[in-house]
């Protein structure tokens, strides 16, 4: 398929590197084969994450400029918040840090020891926060999701009859939450559809159990939903948006993502005032006085204008095109990926591509190692390294998938760019059967995948 054009010019470049695969090899050693332990420089292509790594925009950086840097009460702030307010249809709104700003903020008003959480997938610091509150979370996504090579339009969606079911088995008085992901990041980026929405509000509503939206990547999954959903071929993004958000109680969001932001969080909460005044106190607690949530007055402005941005139809179409292309070279290749592909990246079937190696050896965390060695790309494994242990037995978890996800920063890298992460997936397909798994030589209990130190078997 054709590269969809940019729907803009770039206006500042900034220079990036390229090591000799020798370098490279060394490099990553020292690193313990954690590419999180890379420096950035030594790193020619970062798709490591779309989280914070985007490109702002002249409007964005004139806000910077502008931005109130009043402790409470600044003008930011109340931009933010009339944004907010307008495109969600929400009546409180907290800014936050980050994403998981708002998940510490919030869930431990929610969940309890002995109370559980279920999502359509939880993102990984989202399942850390629900665990820190002392609650288990449970992951209920379609069954379509966990097979790679299936083509279908909403493989992000909850598995609603099995919803039920969990609910009737733990009790409804012991949900806590329903956390739905919009894309379900976790499973590929993949879209959630309003109908699938539509109908875990109607259980939610059934069994009195509270709806949050994990919104990071809202307008992405809203253009699915206009492209994907017959019902909504004629609906704007802006229009699609608040019927998704019409469907939660509250919501948090990492504006790093959709809101084409360098840092940023959002808490929504609709229309529970006593609920909000608890979320407002934890805040001012943990991040910092309402009126600016652990962000200084210049984010606020940027974030109210990337809202903005990330929701325009050009752009959305330019996004996911941008990842379709590269869907279409691998296709070209026999090279297995979470198909159809999803918003924010290419998760590629490390487990199809090193079928040898098993799942406690990381297939995913091999693969993106041997990117790193072939042509100096940064990824990073959505699989079984990633999961960890079981947080009663402590241990090792088999992950639904053995992912290796190339998560592309919004309006950053250009078409070569892209040509070039498909030739060296194709370079290091015609080598697979030669490259081994990996064991953890050193681990953290919570969230280990960021700190582990790896070596080769
Ligand atoms: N929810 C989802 C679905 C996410 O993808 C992320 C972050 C968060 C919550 C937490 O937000 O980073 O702002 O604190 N995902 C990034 C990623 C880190 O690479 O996918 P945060």
């Amino acid at each position: 398929i054709k590269y969809v054009p940019e729907p803009f010019r770039i206006k500042m470049v900034e220079k990036i590197k390229m090591l000799t695969r020798e370098e490279r090899i060394e490099k990553i050693k020292e690193a313990k084969y954690n590419l999180f332990n890379l420096a950035a420089e030594d790193v020619y292509i970062d798709l490591l994450t779309d989280s914070g790594t985007n490109a702002m925009s002249d409007d964005q950086w004139a806000g910077i400029m502008k931005g109130d840097e009043a402790y409470a009460g600044g003008k930011s702030y109340f931009k933010v918040l009339e944004t907010v307010q307008s495109i969600f249809n929400y009546n409180f709104v907290q800014p936050v840090h980050q994403g998981r700003a708002a998940e510490k903020v919030l869930f431990p008003l929610l969940l309890q020891k002995g109370k559980v959480a279920i999502s359509n997938m939880f993102f990984d610091t989202t399942r850390a926060h629900v665990e820190l509150a002392g609650a288990r979370a449970i992951d209920c996504v379609v069954p379509e999701a966990k097979n790679p090579e299936l083509r279908a339009n909403f493989k992000g969606n909850m598995d609603v009859e099995k919803l039920e079911k969990i609910i009737l088995e733990h009790g409804p008085e012991n949900v806590g939450l329903i956390v739905m992901t919009i894309t379900n990041n976790s499973a590929g980026g993949q879209p959630v559809s309003i109908d699938n929405m539509r109908n875990v509000s109607k259980i939610a509503k059934k069994y009195n159990i509270k709806i949050c939206i994990d919104a990071a990547r809202f307008a992405e999954n809203a253009f699915f939903i206009k492209e994907r959903e017959d019902e909504f071929k004629n609906s704007s993004i802006e229009e699609i948006t608040k019927i998704m958000f019409s469907y939660g109680d509250m919501f948090t969001m990492s504006a790093k993502k959709d809101a084409i932001l360098n840092m940023g969080g959002l808490l929504g909460v609709k229309n529970d005032e006593e609920l909000f005044g608890k979320v407002k106190a934890n805040c001012i607690c943990f991040e910092g006085f309402t009126t600016y949530g652990g962000l200084s007055g210049r984010d606020l402005e940027a974030m109210a204008q990337g809202l903005k941005e990330g929701m325009d139809e050009d752009f959305l179409r330019y996004r996911i095109g941008q990842i379709q292309y590269l869907a279409s070279k691998l296709d070209d290749e026999n090279i297995a990926y979470q198909s159809p592909a999803g918003g924010h990246g290419i998760f590629v079937d490390a487990k199809a591509m090193f079928p040898h190696i098993p799942y406690n050896e990381y297939p995913g965390q091999a693969l993106a190692i041997e990117l790193y060695i072939e042509a100096g790309i940064r990824t990073c494994d959505i699989g079984s390294y990633m999961l960890g242990n079981d947080p009663d037995s402590g241990k090792q978890l088999e992950a639904d998938f053995e992912f290796t996800r190339l998560a592309i920063p919004r309006r950053v890298y250009t078409q070569a760019h892209f040509d070039i992460m498909a030739e060296a997936l194709l370079e290091i397909k015609k080598r697979s059967s030669s490259i081994k798994g990996y064991k953890i030589t050193w681990e953290p209990p919570i969230l280990r995948h960021f700190q582990a130190s790896l070596e080769p078997l």
